[in-house]
């Protein structure tokens, strides 16, 4: 049995509630997790856990602010144990964005730190109109219609992919 820790940086919560799933599945493999907030808890100490899994959201192109910190006060206990990052955002509903070597945000990312996670993935995220501001609701719409996603307002639309959630929980269960 290993200890497991999750940690995420979220907006909307949708990066916690595949975190909560996550957790479940490594659950079921006889592991134990911590869920933890990167904005909550950004000093947790790693040392008692034998594995990280680190996760973020896209918000206007980039992972928070809290994420490069936390790598940067973080990587060489990271480097020190099986780790785990994965990012989500709505680019990587289209199936030829939604791996780490095709989605545009992680490349990206992975080329602006200097850790380099074991294991990686993207998930698809979600878009709730109704719960932004204004201005957010509109930009999303703007990038929903250049991209051929949905554009009406009244929009809940969750494009996770959860048997890639589940495959990727096995995975951190078994790395
Ligand atoms: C204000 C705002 C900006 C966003 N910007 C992007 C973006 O640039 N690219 C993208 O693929 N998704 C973008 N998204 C979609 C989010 O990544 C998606 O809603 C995700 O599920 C949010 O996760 P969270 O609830 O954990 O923050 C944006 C969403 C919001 C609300």
């Amino acid at each position: 049995m290993a200890r497991i820790l999750i940690i995420y940086s979220t907006t909307d919560g949708h990066t916690r509630k595949i975190c909560q799933r996550l957790g479940r599945v490594i659950e079921q493999e006889g592991h134990r997790v911590t869920l933890m907030s990167i904005d909550d808890e950004p000093d947790v100490d790693l040392n008692p856990f034998d594995k990280v899994v680190l996760g973020a959201s896209i918000r206007y192109g980039k992972h928070s602010k809290q994420v490069y910190r936390y790598i940067e006060r973080n990587e060489q206990i990271l480097d020190r144990k099986p780790n785990a990052f994965f990012s989500v955002n709505v680019v990587a509903r289209k199936p030829e964005k939604n791996q780490p070597d095709t989605n545009p945000y992680l490349r990206k990312f992975l080329k602006q730190i200097s850790w380099q996670p074991k294991e990686l993935a993207v998930f698809a995220g979600k878009i709730d109109y109704q719960r932004y501001r204004l201005w957010d609701r509109q930009m999303i719409r703007l990038i929903m219609w250049m991209t051929k996603g949905p554009t009406d307002p009244g929009t809940v639309a969750e494009f996770t992919d959860w048997e890639q959630v589940d495959a990727f929980g096995r995975l951190v269960s078994n790395m």
